[in-house]
């Protein structure tokens, strides 16, 4: 009754923000993301009798009430599916700090999706993983597979179609991401209450959830043809469009410092010179980069250099999830 698993974080070129069920965690548009390889989690979880309550260990000590509990409600869902009684001990550890703001749910909650499932003894399809992965968080879902993903919002329900599905595997194109970390501080607002606040005072929103068809389809396209300069401007276009409807919430949601601003501005003068190279952002301070391999070396140079940035973190595109270890 116990099992490991790694799951990689990801980044959304084009944005979930927003739900149209908070009960089933359902997103109210697609999104599409590249799964990157140098950031991950890895999770280990053991249903053992007797245990009085869920523990969990997260980066090497014992987790607070707020992080135990939503564990233990993902936890109850598989312990439902299995019908298992038994409560576990769960160790999870990043290789990246989670206090930096980069997405740390998506990968925690994919590791442990497939690690809990499986010590539970339930043998989940990649697409059954990705619709219980995304109980835990609505990013973890596209974390079940590896390089291009695309999450769909799904029309049922009871969520069964709001799943994630790989678009094409890590080697099909060899992009490049370089994430400038701008601050190591926690966040104010996390992305579940930011989308329920931006849901209900952004007078954007309705024309948010218009419009994402088509950056979903336009993506597609840019993925399909290999157009590095769609793909780019495409993402930074999505991305200010998200934070424009995080902005205009009230009271408005402001994820960025100055040290932010700055890397986007010289992002855009690099692009000037001829450097093929796009940000993007999630619900935090960190610069996402993302470029071409010949291009890694001269923008990492180039960022490392902005005062402010703290470090530049390289990746390529990372696989899916899968277990790990000797797995009993
Ligand atoms: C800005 O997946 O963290 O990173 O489903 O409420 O856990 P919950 O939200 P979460 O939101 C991610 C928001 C984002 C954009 C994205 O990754 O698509």
């Amino acid at each position: 009754m116990k099992a490991k698993a790694k799951a990689h974080s990801n980044i959304a070129l084009i944005k979930y923000w927003g739900k149209r069920s908070a009960l089933l965690n359902l997103p109210a548009v697609g999104s599409i993301s590249l799964t990157l390889d140098s950031l991950h989690t890895i999770t280990t979880v053991e249903f053992i009798k007797n245990l009085k309550s869920d523990y969990l260990i997260l980066n090497k000590k014992p987790a607070d009430e707020r992080e135990t509990k939503r564990v233990s409600s993902f936890l109850n869902i598989i312990r439902r599916k299995a019908d298992l009684s038994l409560h576990a001990e769960v160790n999870s550890i990043n290789n990246f700090p989670t206090a930096a703001g980069l997405a740390s749910s998506a990968s925690a909650f994919a590791a442990l999706a497939l690690a809990a499932s499986s010590a539970a003894g339930l043998d989940l399809s990649p697409g059954e993983l990705s619709v219980l992965a995304r109980r835990g968080s609505g990013s973890a879902a596209r974390s079940v597979f590896g390089g291009f993903v695309e999450m769909k919002m799904g029309k049922k329900d009871d969520g069964s179609d709001a799943l994630a599905c790989q678009i094409a595997a890590k080697d099909y194109w060899d992009l490049r991401v370089l994430i400038a970390v701008t601050s190591q501080d926690k966040k104010k607002t996390g992305s579940t209450d930011g989308m329920t606040l931006s849901k209900d005072t952004s007078p954007y929103y309705q024309n948010w959830l218009k419009t994402s068809f088509d950056d979903l389809k336009e993506m597609r396209d840019a993925i399909k043809k290999r157009d590095f300069q769609k793909l780019g401007e495409l993402s930074e276009y999505n991305c200010l469009k998200m934070h424009a409807l995080a902005l205009s919430s009230r009271p408005g949601l402001l994820y960025w410092n100055a040290v932010t601003v700055e890397v986007m501005r010289h992002i855009k003068f690099l692009r000037g010179q001829g450097c093929p190279v796009y940000f993007t952002i999630d619900a935090g301070p960190q610069v996402k980069a993302i470029c071409q391999p010949e291009d890694v070396e001269k923008i990492a140079n180039e960022l490392e250099h902005i005062r402010g940035v703290q470090k530049v973190i390289h990746t390529s595109l990372g696989n899916g999830a899968e277990l790990i270890g000797d797995n009993r």
